[in-house]
Formats: structure tokens, sequence, C-alpha cells
């Protein structure tokens, strides 16, 4: 089965660089104009000017009428299974309860755990599916899927099989973290660490089944200290785990200095990091997602200091933070649009952040983030005369069509 692309307007492929594009390289974005692109099997088979393609054999022949293509959207950091939801909260945050203070009575993350616990693994499984389906719409063709609403062994190893179960199952591919270090549970108030012993406990289990590629955690005041994380990070890598943190989300501990020194993949959020922290970041691989979003969503000031980290030479990723507390939702482009506004990020990075260094950040830099030769045709059509275009116009949904792997979604 072959399919045609033609009259593409303009065309990302955001094949400049082999690796994780860093710095000031990420406003170096090639735009190809008047393109056409053969899809063969699920994967990409030429890209050339429409006037050297357009007599290519191929079943399915897609005019694109002018407007942008660019590669699947990668997105590196979602809560995607959770159950319940968690509306009642808005008027707290109305009255101004900060998101810590929520959490410190026993709501927030843990009014989540709660519900998942309570949650059968069908109905997790479905709301996933449903979730997944609403990120396709938007773009999306990868995802990446935390654990961290369970909490204990029971219910995280639930999350981490229904996360897994919708990855074998939606046609959008799905990277699952386990994020058991989430919060702090009634429980364990007075002894966190054994909690962190308890989740470390289950690394064997969830190495063996391969339930998790990633183990995250959540380093804050009044969740894990530096000195926790640390601890706990390192026997995850002991068991052959990349690494990523919640880091220097609310108060600045120095998670973004501890996620360098880890070599972890990626440090997130990253919006109270200090001077030193970036200094760090720019010197190092590991990718910073950042999470305007949750910034807006939480009502607070401190946006990530993007513009400072890209120019100090750092890879910089943005995503979503789709989960039922700090950030309800999956429209990505409503992220990039704040990406420009609230981080001053240019549209040619913000490119490079929603594809290939979302795809670094998760693993997935030699198959997604990228339309290529010999990749998979994870592709997006959009009803847009140009790239800048997306983050411009905020707030709706610009998809004309997604495919995923070469087939039409209808989402
Ligand atoms: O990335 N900060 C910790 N975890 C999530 C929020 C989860 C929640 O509020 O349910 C985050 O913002
Ligand atoms: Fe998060």
């Amino acid at each position: 089965m072959a399919t045609l692309l033609y009259n593409i307007g303009q065309l990302l492929t955001m094949d400049q660089y082999e690796g994780q594009v860093r710095g000031q390289d990420m406003n170096n974005l090639p735009v190809y104009e008047n393109y056409a692109i053969l899809i063969e099997d699920g994967k990409v088979s030429k890209i050339g000017p429409t006037s050297k393609l357009e007599n290519e054999s191929a079943e399915e022949r897609v005019d694109c009428e002018g407007k942008l293509v660019t590669p699947g959207i990668v997105e590196p950091h979602t809560h995607l299974v959770f159950g319940g939801s968690r509306e009642h909260e808005m008027a707290l945050k109305q009255q101004g309860v900060p998101y810590l203070d929520i959490l410190k009575q026993g709501g927030g993350i843990l009014s989540t755990v709660k519900a998942t616990r309570e949650t059968s693994e069908q109905d997790l499984y479905n709301k996933a599916m449903f979730h997944l389906d609403r990120m396709a719409s938007y773009g999306i063709t990868t995802v990446e899927a935390k654990s961290g609403y369970g909490m204990d062994r029971e219910t995280e190893l639930k999350q981490l099989r229904v996360a897994n179960q919708v990855g074998r199952d939606h046609p959008l591919d799905v990277v699952s973290t386990f994020l058991g270090a989430h919060a702090i549970t009634k429980d364990y108030k007075e002894n966190p660490d054994a909690l962190l012993d308890e989740m470390a406990a289950m690394f064997p289990v969830i190495k063996e089944e391969e339930l998790a590629e990633f183990v995250d955690i959540f380093t804050e005041t009044g969740v894990f200290t530096v000195e926790q994380s640390r601890r706990y990070l390192n026997k995850a890598k002991e068991y052959g785990f990349d690494v990523k943190l919640h880091a220097d989300e609310i108060d600045p501990l120095g998670g973004t200095q501890l996620a360098v020194e880890l070599g972890a993949k990626s440090g997130d959020h990253l919006a109270v990091a200090t001077d030193e922290g970036i200094e760090r970041l720019a010197n190092s691989d590991t990718i910073g997602v950042l999470l305007p979003g949750t910034i807006f969503y939480l009502g607070k000031g401190d946006f990530a200091r993007a513009r400072e980290m890209i120019e100090a030479g750092a890879t910089i990723a943005i995503s979503t933070d789709f989960n039922p507390g700090s950030s309800v939702t999956e429209n990505i482009q409503l992220i990039m649009s704040l990406a420009a506004l609230k981080m001053r990020m240019t549209p040619e990075e913000i490119w490079y952040a929603v594809t290939t260094n979302a795809a670094h950040a998760i693993n997935r830099g030699d198959v997604a983030g990228k339309i290529k030769e010999g990749r998979q045709a994870d592709i997006v059509i959009w009803d847009a005369p140009n790239y800048k275009y997306i983050p411009y116009h905020y707030g709706v949904n610009h998809v004309n069509t997604v495919l995923k792997s070469g087939k039409k979604l209808y989402v």
C-alpha cells in the first residue's frame, strides 16, 4: 500500500541534526516548500519536490493544497493513567490555597491516588484510551505515560499494566515510566524512606516484566528531598533503568543539578531552576522538559527560563504534563502558544521541542520526531499556511489529518 502526499506548502522534516538539538541549533530549521512524501508499507520511502514525485504510483493520493506538514508530535511527559478527576479543587485554587498545601491536607495527588486505587483496571484502561484518542486528535503520535497514582505495589502495577496494554492496543506508541515516588501517603508520613524502599522493591519485577523504561521521582518540598531522590534513582540505575526527575517545579531545591549529576535523560519542570542549575544543564546531555501549561494552571508567575537555557546551550523539549491536577489538558498546541508567549521561545525552537528533542527525552530519537526515509510515517497535515501559525493562533485545534505509521487516524 502506497500513499503520496503532494503539494505540501511547508514541510518540516526536523532532520537537520543527528542527535538531540541543543542551544542555538534549535533555530536552524530548514523548511521545504511544495514538497511531496511517498509512504510505502507504513514507512516514508521518498521525500522530494512535488514536481519530482508527482508521477510516483500510489493507491492513495492526498493533495495537501499548500498546507503545513510536520512529524507527529511527541509528548514526553504525561500522567496518562488515573482514576477520578479534581474539579472540586478549583474553588480552593481560586481562594489562593497553594498546590502543595492542598497536597498536605491529603488532597491533590493523594486524592487521585485514592480514586485510582478504587478504579478497576478495565475502567482505567477505557479512560486512558479516551485520553490517547484526544491526544491523537491534537497531532500527538507518541506519548510517555507515568504511573504514580497507586503508591502501593498493587495499584502501581495496575497502572503500569494499563499503560502497556493501551500502548499495544492503541495506534499511538506509549512509553512507560514508573513514578511510584510521587507523594507521601498517610501511612508513611513519619517515614518516607520506608515508602521509597517499598517502591524500590518493585524495580526487579518492573524490569523483568518490562513494565517501564524509566524511573521518575517528585523532588519537592514536602515530598522527596534531593538526598532521598539521589539514593532512590541511583538504585533504579543499578537495575538498568534510565531516570527522570520532577525537579525545581515549585521550590528551587537543586533538582536540576541532581538531574545532571545522575545523568538523567531529562529534568522536568525546571520552572525555578537556579543560575547554577541552568549552567549545569547547558553543559550536559540531560534534556530540560519544560511544562508551561502547569505554571499557567497553577496560577504561578515563574515560567522556566527557556531563553537563558537555550542561550547557554541546553537541549529543551516541551510537553503538556497532562494530569488531573496541575495541568488538565491534552492540547499540546496550546502549550506551544504558552511556550511562545510565556517563555519567549521562537517558533523554530518550539518545533524542535515538540518533535525530535521530545523523542530523545524518552529514548525514541531513532524512531520518532522526524520525517525521514526509512522511518515510520508519523505525520501531521495541518490546516495552517506555515509553521509559525500554530503557536500564533492559540487555543484551537489546527489538525487536518494525522497519519500513524502511514495510517490515517480517525480522531
Ligand atoms: O508534574 N508535580 C508532580 N506531579 C504532577 C502533578 C500531578 C497531580 O497534581 O496530580 C506534575 O505537575
Ligand atoms: Fe508531571
